[in-house]
């Protein structure tokens, strides 16, 4: 396999993709019953904001935010974000999440996500995107039974 080139893009994920992402879940969730391509098509065909990090034409990554609430009190989560792990640490999955809270902000949604509380990396990138931890679900992934942080990071004043 090549190593990762300089330039990386984040753009839209298509239906195209969902095999890709499929196998990119299993090696990053393998123990947290990853994500089948049918979950990916059914995501992207019910019109959830989903985008895809690409090295060429490689797919190294992929975010998605789901809009669960419309005014007067929008609400958005933030259903999954993975990066490869040839891929880590050169910012790629603070650019995929920026840009899925580009779209909640426009929204002025309040966001909220779920993290394994032993998932230090994302736990770092969701505090330094303004997430805060609101409590702990128990036993929240299967069929590890590992727990999960509940986070929210509030609106964006307009
Ligand atoms: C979490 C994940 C998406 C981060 O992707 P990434 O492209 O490596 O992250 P970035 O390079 O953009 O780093 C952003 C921030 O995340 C945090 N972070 C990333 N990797 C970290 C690590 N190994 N240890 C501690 N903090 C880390 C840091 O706060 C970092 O900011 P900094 O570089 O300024 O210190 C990636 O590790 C991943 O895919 N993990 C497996 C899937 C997963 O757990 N997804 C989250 C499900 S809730």
């Amino acid at each position: 396999m090549n190593g990762p080139s300089r330039t990386i893009t984040v753009g839209p994920l298509y239906l195209a993709d969902a095999e890709d992402c499929a196998r990119l879940e299993r090696l990053l969730f393998a123990e947290d019953d990853p994500w089948s391509a049918r979950a990916f098509r059914d995501a992207l065909c019910s019109g959830h904001h989903y985008l895809a990090a690409r090295d060429g034409a490689r797919l190294v990554g992929y975010g998605g935010l789901a809009v669960v609430a419309g005014p007067p009190d929008p609400e958005a989560e933030i259903h999954t974000i993975g990066v490869h792990p040839d891929y880590r640490r050169l910012g790629v999955g603070r650019r995929l999440l920026a840009a899925l809270l580009d779209h909640a902000d426009a929204l002025r949604a309040t966001v909220f996500l779920e993290v394994r509380t032993d998932n230090e990396a994302a736990f770092g990138l969701y505090r330094s995107t303004g997430f805060e931890p609101l409590g702990v679900r128990r036993n929240y992934y299967q069929p590890s039974g590992a727990d999960a942080f509940t986070m929210r990071r509030p609106a964006r004043p307009a």
